[in-house]
Order: C-alpha cells, then sequence, then structure tokens
C-alpha cells in the first residue's frame, strides 16, 4: 500500500552518520542516502564511485541498522580521475578498516566500471549510485552498460546534476533521461537527479515522488536544511583538528625554545666556573 512521505516515518532522516569526510561532495546528501535505503529496502545496491566512501559507507549504516538483508558493492580503482583528483593508496585502506564492521554483506570491488559489469547479475540491482567521471560521455556510457543490471524495482541516483563548470555533463544526461519517468531533483549538494528506471516502485518510493511534485520546494528544504548541519559539522570538526595542530606545533616551539634557552644557560654557567 502507497503511504505519503512523512518525516516522522522516516527512521534514518536524522541518523547520526557514522563516515564524513571533508572532501567528499557528498556530505549534503547522506540524510537522503540514509532514506531512499528505508524507502526501498533494496535487496542490491551497487555504486559506481566511491572514494572515502562516505556516500557508500551511508548506504551500508542504514542497511545495517535497517536490517535489510542489503548485498552491497563499491566499485572504484581508488586511483581518482580527472574530476575528483587523483589519489593514493591510503584513502582505499582507510574506507577498507572502515567496512570492516560490514563485511558480511558489503564488498569493495576495485576495479573500473566496466570490469565490474561481470561481477554483478542482469536484472538484479535494485539502487545503483553513479557517481564516477561526470563528462557527458562517461556518465551516459555508465548509465547505459549499467541499465541491463537494473531489477523492476530500480532507482538509479546521478550526482552532481547541478554542476555546469569544468566540462561536468551530468545535467546534460539527466535531461535527456529522467523525461517520461518517475523523478525527483535535489540542487543543493552540486545536486541529486532520483530515477525510477523500473516498473514496480516501492510503496514509501511512489510517495516520496508524489511529495516531490506536490511540494518540490518543501522537499528540497528539508533534506538540503539537514545535508547542510552535517556539511557544518564537518566543516567544524575540520578547524578543530587544524587548531589543535596548529597549538602542538606552538606548543614544541615553545619547548623546543626552552630546551635550547636551557642548554645555553648550562654552556655559561660550565664556562664561568671553568674560569
Ligand atoms: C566523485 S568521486 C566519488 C565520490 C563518492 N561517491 C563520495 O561519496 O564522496 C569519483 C570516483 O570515481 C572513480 N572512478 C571514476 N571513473 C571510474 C571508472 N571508470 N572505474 C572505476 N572508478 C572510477 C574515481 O577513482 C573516484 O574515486
Amino acid at each position: 500500500m502507497k503511504t505519503d512521505f512523512n518525516p516522522l516515518n522516516c527512521r534514518m532522516l536524522c541518523q547520526q552518520p557514522q563516515r564524513l569526510n571533508i572532501w567528499s561532495a557528498w556530505n549534503e546528501h547522506v540524510p537522503f542516502a540514509m532514506s531512499i535505503v528505508e524507502m526501498t529496502l533494496p535487496r542490491v545496491i551497487v555504486e559506481l564511485g566511491t572514494f572515502a566512501g562516505v556516500s557508500y559507507s551511508a548506504f551500508c549504516q542504514a542497511a545495517a541498522a535497517l536490517a535489510t538483508a542489503t548485498k552491497c558493492y563499491a566499485v572504484d580503482t581508488w586511483m581518482g580521475d580527472e574530476h575528483a583528483g587523483f589519489y593514493g593508496p591510503e584513502v582505499y585502506e582507510d574506507l577498507k578498516a572502515h567496512n570492516i564492521q560490514y563485511q558480511s554483506f558489503s564488498t569493495l570491488l576495485r576495479m573500473t566500471f566496466d570490469e565490474a559489469l561481470t561481477h554483478i547479475a542482469d536484472g538484479s540491482v535494485d539502487l545503483l549510485h553513479i557517481d564516477g567521471l561526470h563528462s557527458y560521455e562517461a556518465v551516459r556510457h555508465d548509465y547505459e552498460t549499467w541499465l541491463p543490471k537494473m531489477s523492476e524495482r530500480g532507482v538509479i541516483l546521478f550526482h552532481d546534476t547541478a554542476v555546469r563548470e569544468r566540462e561536468f555533463g551530468v545535467y546534460r544526461v539527466w535531461e535527456e533521461i529522467s523525461a517520461g519517468r518517475r523523478h525527483f531533483h535535489f540542487h543543493h549538494g552540486f545536486g541529486l537527479g532520483v530515477l525510477m528506471v523500473g516498473s514496480e516502485i516501492p510503496p514509501d518510493l511512489a510517495g516520496f515522488f508524489d511529495a516531490g511534485e506536490a511540494r518540490p520546494e518543501a522537499l528540497r528544504a528539508l533534506f538540503s536544511s539537514l545535508g547542510h548541519q552535517l556539511q557544518l559539522e564537518v566543516e567544524r570538526q575540520q578547524r578543530e583538528r587544524r587548531d589543535a595542530a596548529r597549538e602542538t606545533a606552538r606548543q614544541a616551539g615553545i619547548l623546543g625554545g626552552a630546551r635550547r634557552l636551557k642548554s645555553k644557560v648550562v654552556t655559561l654557567v660550565r664556562s664561568l666556573s671553568s674560569s
């Protein structure tokens, strides 16, 4: 039975996330990531483009909390790309350590998106998140190659739908494929498109799309304000860490200065007593 989207009934909406990252553009969508797991109770989630794992860990955290028995797959080379920038192996190692708590249902596939196609059965994915290279050609390719993997309940998320610079083309793909399908578009956090591609809409998600049609700005305001709080929190923690590091360096400087002064005094006393 279809139920109208009611934030008060959404357990995951205000969950405190276990993983945020100052370098991720995804912090502001974490409340929605957790909520869509609750709305769709997906059997299989695949993410294309994981980096430090903010979005992916939000999916896993919700799946664990709700005991949905979801199988989760994160696909990434964990090397970076032209838009996200390139990075070292420590990003993957850090996520791998965080992912241990989810290892009974979560798999990190360290490979290209095309290589991962053979690891996932056709028609099996209920929730796909496309967040790799953001050029028009790359996003269109990821969408077309992964569409056959989607189940009859399939929903696809597209990140960076609001970015119109640095040759990002997600917004163009979004314009082309969202018409004629049930969808919703968040403007905040660089834009996030939610697209129904299966024919069987999970009842709670249908209620969400209905709310999006009836009161789009109210729905956007709800998720963007919750997401914004998380982003502010990440920035606050970053400032605290930076201030603590500065204080440690300052104290080390004072101590170093005191040690140097002491050794000068000792040398002076010795030279006075020997003269
Ligand atoms: C924007 S980041 C993902 C951000 C992430 N979803 C988050 O929550 O912060 C894009 C990632 O996609 C990966 N990537 C891009 N193209 C890829 C491809 N064809 N195969 C595998 N990984 C790819 C990059 O290594 C990078 O880590």
